[in-house]
């Protein structure tokens, strides 16, 4: 069945390129990034996967773990990961899972046989802490992701599991945000002492907490 937005997070035990894990405990306390790509050896990929881990440490600092995956073994992706260092100048600083009998993909139905038949397409779930799916997207082969929206979109989804708030079309780090509709004004004055900018009763204005 179809994962959707609220669910847990399918549990797996997978081979990666740094051993086996168990995905719940792995993920453990924080928040993950589960992405699926093509196929190793390919150039989008390599592209992708160099950026992801140039852009490691913000993950980090937002307590976020990565883990890509694809359907090639993990002696595939150890020997791709010396390409990748050598022409985006980073080597991945993350597990890729070895998938190829496809159990992890088919868990997150990972692969659309209309657009790719035996290859997992470019999806991209966060997780939270408690395990439910937050965010997914999926991107088709051609199509190189633009992780730094992954990362503004993590800011946004921890903005809002802390501070009942909401992002705004375009919303970039330190612009004024929302606050949550579910919020009623009477809640809303506790939270926000300093009070908002009501430009409509549903649509309330604040300086984003920090
Ligand atoms: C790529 O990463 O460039 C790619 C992978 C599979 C199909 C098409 C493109």
């Amino acid at each position: 069945m179809a994962i959707r937005l609220g669910d847990t997070a399918p549990d797996f035990t997978a081979e990666t390129s740094e051993g086996t894990i168990n995905f719940h405990e792995w993920i453990g306390d924080g928040w993950c990034v589960l992405f699926s790509h093509p196929k190793d050896f390919t150039p989008v990929c390599t592209t992708e996967l160099g950026y992801i881990a140039k852009i490691k440490p913000e993950f980090e600092k937002r307590g976020v773990k990565i883990l890509g995956l694809s359907v090639d073994s993990a002696d595939s992706h150890r020997e791709w990961s010396k390409d990748i260092e050598e022409t985006q100048g980073h080597a991945p600083n993350y597990p890729l899972i070895a998938d190829p009998d496809r159990k992890v993909a088919d868990l997150y139905d990972m692969i659309h046989p209309n657009a790719l038949d035996t290859l997992t397409v470019r999806s991209v779930f966060v997780i939270g802490p408690d395990k439910k799916v937050k965010l997914m997207l999926t991107y088709p082969a051609s199509t190189g992701r633009n992780f730094d929206e992954i990362l503004r979109a993590v800011d946004s989804l921890q903005l809002t599991a802390k501070h009942q708030v909401a992002t705004p079309v375009n919303w970039q780090e330190g612009d004024d945000v929302i606050i949550v509709p579910a919020l009623s004004d009477e809640d809303a004055k506790a939270k926000f002492p300093d009070g908002w900018d009501a430009k409509k009763p549903y649509l309330r204005i604040v300086k984003q907490p920090s």
